[in-house]
């Protein structure tokens, strides 16, 4: 599918849009692609044989700790840390008090997703590990080979999603708050 905001400078793009674009591309394809990549473990699980070489079950461990850990990951994006982004830039562009949140300051939420980002990153590396790195080579079985595509697709997908949270979006809402406690004077 021909991306039109593939290349767009994120860090001077209007925060919404920001926001819009990563639940839309990112948020949308892990909610695609983990169940599918699911369904191709358990497909590969209840082959006889088994032609795996012992690593199907601590790959597919990884994956579903990664899954469920993701699956809460984005709920808390969604219902917490970008609304309040949102309620930040209405507050910054109508220039009143910055937005109480029970959670306090927006750094708070952040260095809770920073760190699950972190933990996610682990996750990932550990699978390129244990896999030798998703060798398309090699495999005679087509279920293997539509696995270690479907992993390296989710990898580089969630590398670039965690870079534009973590390298763009938080640090444009750290900004925001600042902007927005100068301008009411708190
Ligand atoms: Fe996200
Ligand atoms: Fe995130």
């Amino acid at each position: 599918m021909p991306d039109s905001e593939a290349g767009r400078d994120w860090s001077t793009a209007p925060i919404d849009e920001l926001i819009v674009h990563i639940v839309n591309r990112h948020h949308t394809f892990l909610r695609r692609q983990l169940p599918r990549i699911e369904v191709i473990f358990d497909r590969i699980v209840g082959k006889k044989p088994d032609e795996t070489g012992g690593i199907v079950l601590p790959l597919g461990k990884l994956f579903l700790g990664l899954r469920t850990e993701l699956e809460s990951h984005l709920l808390k994006e969604e219902n917490v840390l970008f609304p309040y982004i949102l309620r930040l830039e209405d507050a910054r562009k109508s220039g009143s008090p910055t937005p109480k949140a029970h959670f306090g300051s927006v750094k708070r939420p952040i260095g809770m997703m920073e760190h699950e980002h972190d933990s996610a990153d682990r996750v990932l590396q550990e699978m390129r590990r244990l896999t030798n790195g998703y060798p398309m080579e090699g495999s005679t079985c087509s279920n293997w080979r539509e696995l270690f595509r479907a992993l390296g697709e989710l990898e580089t997908d969630l590398v670039e999603h965690i870079r534009l949270e973590n390298e763009i979006l938080h640090p444009r809402a750290i900004r925001l708050e600042a902007e927005c406690a100068c301008a009411s004077g708190s």
